[in-house]
């Protein structure tokens, strides 16, 4: 497995705004947006292409077109979804899924709340949460689509932590991880430092 931390100038720019405690919910909200289409461009990368023959209004030519790569874009609710329309400008051809999951404030575990796929197991699945903080979110999300037979995942985060990392290649090894910035650790709260906060929080304007 392999972890991709993106120094695009672009994405380090906005992220460190988002990072900002006095920026606010609106453009915490559009920057995510943004960042996510970003990611999404590191993440299709190695897409296949394939041969194809076109005309064009001066000649013939073999151009290249994407290899029928299918994509699920899946967030973690509700934070993911911040990252979800970003994507899809990119790839708008995409299904989304949606995996429901909190983090119980006192044991930090992951609590498991919501499940629904698109059709099609052959799906890439793009797993996205801005944070990747213990892990146990992320690991116990890809075991449920791996027990529902997808095979092929990447996470789409925004800021990792070390722990958060450690924890997804020691679970799940096949699984990548593109990230915009793995910080330094996380609080005895299991907060990402220096992080940028509760990502949901900030999106939504809740407390
Ligand atoms: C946050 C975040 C991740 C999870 C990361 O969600 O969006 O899903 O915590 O932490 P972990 O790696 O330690 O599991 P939260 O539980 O705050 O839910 P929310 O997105 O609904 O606010
Ligand atoms: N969830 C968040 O939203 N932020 C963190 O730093 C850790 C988990």
């Amino acid at each position: 497995m392999a972890l991709f931390v993106t120094n695009h100038p672009l994405i380090q720019h906005k992220l460190t705004i988002m990072r900002k405690k006095e920026t606010g919910t609106l453009e915490f909200r559009e920057l995510l947006k943004e960042v996510g289409m970003l990611m999404g461009y590191e993440v299709c990368r190695d897409f296949p292409l394939k041969d194809v023959e076109i005309e064009t209004p001066m000649q013939k030519m073999v151009a290249h077109e994407l290899d029928g790569k299918k994509v699920a874009v899946v967030p973690i609710l509700r934070a993911g979804l911040g990252m979800v329309d970003g994507l899809l400008t990119l790839i708008p051809a995409a299904k989304v899924g949606h995996i429901g999951m909190y983090r119980d404030e006192k044991t930090h575990e992951p609590v498991f709340y919501y499940y629904k796929m698109p059709e099609g197991k052959d799906r890439m699945v793009l797993l996205t949460d801005p944070m990747l903080a213990t892990g146990g979110s992320a690991c116990d999300a890809i075991k449920r689509l791996k027990e529902d037979g997808y095979t092929n995942i990447r996470i789409v985060c925004l800021v990792a932590s070390p722990q958060g990392v450690e924890r997804v290649q020691r679970e799940h090894p096949d699984v990548d991880i593109y990230t915009a910035a793995l910080d330094d650790g996380l609080n005895k709260d299991c907060y990402i430092l220096p992080g940028l906060g509760d990502a949901g929080d900030r999106i939504f304007g809740t407390l």
